[in-house]
């Protein structure tokens, strides 16, 4: 099973930025201790802050691999584009976001995603990306 888990902008941050909303671990650390948790699963990681990138990526891997983990990060309010691209390709996606959005401002409200994602994991902290994982097994 080939699972990618793809991650917006300042998801780089993870750890530095606002602790108190994402936690002060970083996501290197975090992807680390879910692949060894999960041997059998073959697991990778990518990050972009650019949109382009990430439709890229989606487009690359969204034929072949068996599932998308996909943390859009603020693109998920404002991207036609990332929303078409998940449109567009036949690998599952499963949205997910660390922070619950909809206890937050209401721009954080609206998803160009999750209409066309398998479902969505929002407000678990980093363990939404393992409830999408596990979503997958
Ligand atoms: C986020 C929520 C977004 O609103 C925000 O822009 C992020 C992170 C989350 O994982 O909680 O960068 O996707």
């Amino acid at each position: 099973m080939k699972i990618i888990v793809i991650n917006g902008p300042n998801l780089n941050l993870l750890g530095k930025r606002e602790p108190e909303v994402y936690g002060k671990a970083s996501f290197e650390a975090y992807f680390e201790s879910l692949c060894l948790k999960y041997p059998s699963v073959s697991i990778e990681y990518y990050q972009s802050n650019i949109e382009g990138e990430l439709i890229s990526k989606i487009q690359e891997v969204g034929f072949s691999y068996d599932g998308i983990i996909l943390n859009a990060a603020a693109y998920t309010h404002t991207s036609v584009g990332i929303g078409d691209a998940v449109k567009a390709i036949t690998t599952p996606v499963v949205e997910v976001h660390i922070s619950n959005t909809y206890a937050r401002e209401d721009f954080r409200h609206l998803s160009y995603i999750a209409a066309n994602a398998k479902g969505v994991i929002i407000g678990f902290g980093l363990k939404s990306y393992e409830l999408a994982l596990a979503s997958f097994l």
